[in-house]
């Protein structure tokens, strides 16, 4: 029985593909797949999909994947409703509250927030006791204040780069970010075996990065 798995596709498809082959996964056909959307390994054990993080969650969810490979951001932003079973320890990055230099962070007045994720925005402040107005943006979240749609912005950073050639400054750190191996329920059940023995290769390979360090 194959396993099929929904891959994020973006900045940590490579990390991913790195850490699957070192896991005994063929991924030339993923690292070949030119245009195609469904991609088998040769061997048949595994097939592929890339997709958005938000689609994999619901892959995930509808059961058409048995196993998601997605970031804890999309996951928490998303309520994760499945099995998470590995860090992937990947993919690392932070959320941060950003702005512009002179952003006051204890100024009276309802502010304007802009980001990707309103939920885990919300939450943080409500956490502070801070009633905000949280606008939803698709990408490239840095222009918000940087054009006057926001006051300031939620989102993930990685190398700093993006905020830095903006001239945007971190305010404060929220939680840290990295690449989960998550699985369908159901899947867990029907699929044990393949799924257990994938997820003990995986956790090798992980261990064995952490002693080589
Ligand atoms: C993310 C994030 C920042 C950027 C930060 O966006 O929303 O814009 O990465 O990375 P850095 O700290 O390494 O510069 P992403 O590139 O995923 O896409 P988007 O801008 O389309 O949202």
């Amino acid at each position: 029985m194959s396993l099929k798995i929904a891959l994020t596709k973006g900045r940590i498809e490579k990390p991913v593909m790195e850490l699957l082959t070192a896991a005994g996964v063929d991924c030339e056909p993923l690292k070949n797949k030119k245009r195609k959307l469904i991609i088998d390994t040769s061997d048949d054990e595994y097939q592929f999909i890339l997709a958005k993080g938000p689609d994999v969650t619901t892959y995930l969810n509808s059961g058409v994947v048995d196993i998601g490979i997605v970031g804890s951001d999309i996951l928490t932003e998303h309520r994760n409703e499945q099995y998470e079973l590995l860090d992937l320890e990947i993919g690392k990055c932070q959320f941060v509250l950003a702005s512009t230099k002179d952003f006051e962070i204890n100024k009276e007045g309802r502010r304007v927030i802009g980001t990707k994720y309103p939920l885990i925005t919300q939450r943080y402040f409500e956490s502070l006791g801070q009633d905000v107005e949280v606008i939803k943006i698709e990408g490239s979240v840095e222009l918000a204040p940087l054009i006057g749609l926001a006051d300031a912005i939620v989102d993930i950073t990685e190398t700093g780069t993006t905020l830095k050639e903006n001239n945007l400054f971190i305010y404060d750190y929220l939680d840290k970010v990295s690449t989960r191996f998550v699985v369908n329920r159901m899947s867990l059940k029907q699929k044990a075996r393949e799924i257990y023995s994938l997820v003990d290769k995986l956790e090798n390979v992980i261990q064995n990065k952490k002693l080589i360090k």
